[in-house]
């Protein structure tokens, strides 16, 4: 099975959650991996040669969590074969703006380790910073997963 790693940088919980359900909703199809920014370096991805990779992006000061957006870029600098397919999503308590995501879009153009970025993202809103998610989260992470797999084929 191709190899997809799904990173977060989570601080109250909500993105982990996210990633996990997305991680359930692959595992049919997919070796899928978790985990934090904080507990893997980018080397330990590299090492894999993922086809794929989903980046949790928390809204912090109304921009993409920058932690997540170094992280990628120090990935960028240590990866030898290029990541085919790469997706991300957003977690946020204000109403959305797209704005939010200009920086990881830049990022990501930036870099070249990157093959194809899927043009479209889930973004979901919490009841304030610390969660939980607003109603209607679910469907909508549903809904994501399958476009991903459309995505990753
Ligand atoms: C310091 C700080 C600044 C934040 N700024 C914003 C913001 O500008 N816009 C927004 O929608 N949410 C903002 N949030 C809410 C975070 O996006 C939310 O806490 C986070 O996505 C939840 O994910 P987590 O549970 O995985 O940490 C902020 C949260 C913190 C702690």
């Amino acid at each position: 099975m191709k190899k997809i790693w799904i990173i977060h940088n989570s601080m109250y919980g909500n993105s982990e959650k996210i990633s996990k359900q997305l991680a359930e909703g692959l595992k049919d199809s997919y070796e899928v991996s978790v985990n934090s920014i904080k507990n893997v370096t980018p080397e330990d991805i590299a090492k894999d040669e993922p086809y794929g990779l989903i980046i949790a992006v928390r809204i912090v000061a109304f921009r993409s969590d920058i932690e997540i957006r170094k992280f990628i870029s120090d990935l960028d600098k240590v990866i030898t074969k290029p990541i085919s397919k790469v997706a991300y999503f957003s977690t946020h308590a204000l109403g959305w703006k797209k704005l939010f995501i200009r920086g990881i879009k830049k990022s990501l153009a930036k870099i070249g380790c990157v093959e194809e970025v899927c043009p479209e993202y889930l973004e979901v809103r919490m009841q304030g910073a610390e969660g939980p998610a607003r109603e209607g989260a679910d469907a909508k992470i549903e809904r994501f997963v399958s476009l991903l797999k459309d995505f990753l084929k």
